[in-house]
């Protein structure tokens, strides 16, 4: 049915499409019925900053994310505030749109469970696999969690809660449709054996292909008390559970069956999300997928939690950091860079004002900020604000230079490949560091004391100038803003233009005109906030 043009070997490397660079990258599509908080932000921004940087090693780049609006938790939230559920979905979808816009989400389109074009496409499933004998009537007795919309057996439960979020359930006793999970249970085995980097980092890989080796059962895919849903299409007394509905927008938002986009991107090269839904996306996402016929995503990258004392960050735990007003400080770039910084994506890590502050200054400011700075006052004082053109061999340091990022630019796509934002901006900022002791090695400002040493200089500062062009292009994806102010300062772009990124040495023409503007990273001096 959904067969692509080409068969595709199941290289797993994200970003090895055989045969054709599309790169097709998800967050989860979130719920509506809170305000967008920090955590939200750092899986989006992840996948904004992959799926620029795919962009600019040129691949044809498709990034999705959306917003998750039926279940009871809507319903819920809904009837608290005296509203329609749709009523609350439209005012949170705006909020969440509104935080991609400030924190320059360059996300392709944006998909809504309640658009046509997604409830659709998901009965149409929904029927295949009931069609297909995968799908069948059967009786649920077991727990709810409403602010998971997971069902639990008596023996999951945790003290009577919620093993997953440790709040309380509720019981449920009804007819419902299942899904025979339990029949993929050596598919899904299978499958996790022949593609080892399917579930990324490989400790949740092990963790998840055991509890499949301990046995699945059978899901239940529908709810007979819960009104606010895809209806079932063969009995309308019933919709569809929130999570079946949900998972299906990575592909509902392709256009299922014949569509071009879908045959164009399709399988998914990788889904990001939080640790806390892997289940979901490893395990009856790929099932669903194999009773339909259809490929599988190349990854399931699931990251860590961002937590305050020790919790996560929730909304409903009421320990919730509005990014907006972070952005409103310290800057959006700054708030980007800290969040893929700080912590290497995979594990947990705690949110601290002081940690972001140190990193905006000593990253930020000092190593980066300052480098630029300084380097177009020195063209500004010795070469009327023109980048100088020089003669003859360079020095061994200049040669290093040259060198070092050619091997930065290997190191950056090595890490990407692997969503290892960290270690991508380690590699980044050795190379400023190298850059930076570069200019105290040479002592520019000694070298124009003396005529006969102008060749050297000039050099020194065309090395200058180039290695903080490639600085440029490297942490355009992480910080597009200040990526096109470090442009602009450089001549390199007049603001509007959209900056270029080439990574090979030679790229600044001499005789281009600098343009020194303010230090691109105002210094903070004590957390404002909290
Ligand atoms: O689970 N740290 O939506 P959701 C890091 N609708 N990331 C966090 C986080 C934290 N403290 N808190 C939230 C849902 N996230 C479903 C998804 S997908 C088919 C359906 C991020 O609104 C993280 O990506 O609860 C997590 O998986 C997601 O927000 C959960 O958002
Ligand atoms: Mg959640």
């Amino acid at each position: 049915m959904l067969e692509k043009g080409v068969a595709l070997e199941p290289s797993l490397v994200v970003g090895s499409i055989v045969g054709k660079k599309t790169f097709y990258i998800t967050t989860p599509i979130y719920y509506v019925n809170d305000i967008p908080h920090i955590g939200h932000s750092y899986t989006t921004i992840a996948a904004d900053t992959l799926a620029r940087y795919k962009r600019m090693r040129d691949y044809d780049v498709f990034f999705l994310t959306g917003t998750d609006e039926h279940g009871q938790k809507i319903e819920k939230a809904a009837k608290l505030n005296n509203e329609n559920p749709i009523e609350l979905a439209d005012r949170m979808v705006e909020r969440f749109q509104n935080l991609w816009r400030i924190l320059d989400i360059s996300n392709d389109d944006f998909i809504r469970t309640t658009e046509d074009r997604h409830v659709k496409q998901v009965q149409n499933a929904f029927e295949k696999m009931y069609e297909n004998g995968d799908i069948y009537l059967g009786e649920y007795e077991g727990w709810y969690c409403i602010p998971c919309e997971s069902f639990w057996t008596s023996m999951q439960l945790s003290s009577n809660n919620c093993p997953e979020c440790g709040r309380s359930v509720e019981k449920i006793r009804e007819k419902n449709y299942f899904f025979r999970l339990s029949k993929y249970q050596d598919l899904l085995l299978e499958y996790f054996e022949k593609h080892p980097d399917f579930i990324k980092p490989e400790s949740r890989r092990n963790e998840l292909y055991r509890r499949i080796v301990g046995g699945i059962d059978d899901i239940s895919v529908s709810r007979a008390a819960v009104e606010w849903g895809v209806h079932v299409p063969m009995d309308d007394e019933h919709t569809i559970y929130v999570w079946v509905d949900a998972l299906f927008n990575y592909i509902t938002a392709l256009g299922l069956d014949d569509s071009a986009k879908l045959k164009k991107y399709w399988p998914a090269n990788v889904h990001i999300i939080g640790k806390e839904i892997l289940w979901f996306h490893g395990v009856i996402w790929p099932a669903m997928l194999m009773s339909l016929g259809i490929e599988v995503p190349y990854q399931v990258f699931a990251h860590g939690w961002w937590t305050l004392e020790g919790k996560k960050i929730s909304k409903s735990l009421g320990n919730a950091i509005d990014p907006i007003e972070i952005t409103e400080t310290y800057g959006v770039d700054a708030y980007r860079y800290f969040l893929l910084r700080e912590v290497p994506f995979g594990l947990d890590g705690n949110f601290s004002y002081e940690a972001m502050v140190n990193r905006i200054n000593c990253d930020l400011g000092n190593d980066l900020g300052n480098l630029l700075h300084r380097t177009l006052t020195m063209i500004e004082k010795y070469c009327d604000g023109i980048v100088p053109e020089h003669e003859g061999s360079l020095s061994m340091e200049g040669k290093e230079l040259i060198e070092r990022s050619a091997k930065l630019n290997d190191e950056v796509d090595h890490a990407m490949s692997n969503l290892q934002f960290s270690r991508a901006l380690e590699s980044i900022w050795d190379y400023i560091g190298l850059v930076n002791r570069y200019v105290e090695i040479s002592k520019p400002w000694v070298l124009a004391k003396e005529l006969s040493e102008r060749n050297k200089l000039n050099e020194v500062l065309y090395n200058l100038a180039e290695s903080i062009r490639i600085i440029s292009s490297f942490i355009l994806p992480f910080m597009p803003n200040v990526a096109a102010e470090m442009y602009n300062q450089l001549g390199l772009s007049s603001g509007e233009e959209p900056v270029e990124s080439d990574f090979t040495w030679g790229g600044m023409r001499p005789g281009t005109k600098v343009c020194k503007g303010s230090p691109i990273f105002p210094k903070f001096e004590h957390p404002i906030v909290n």
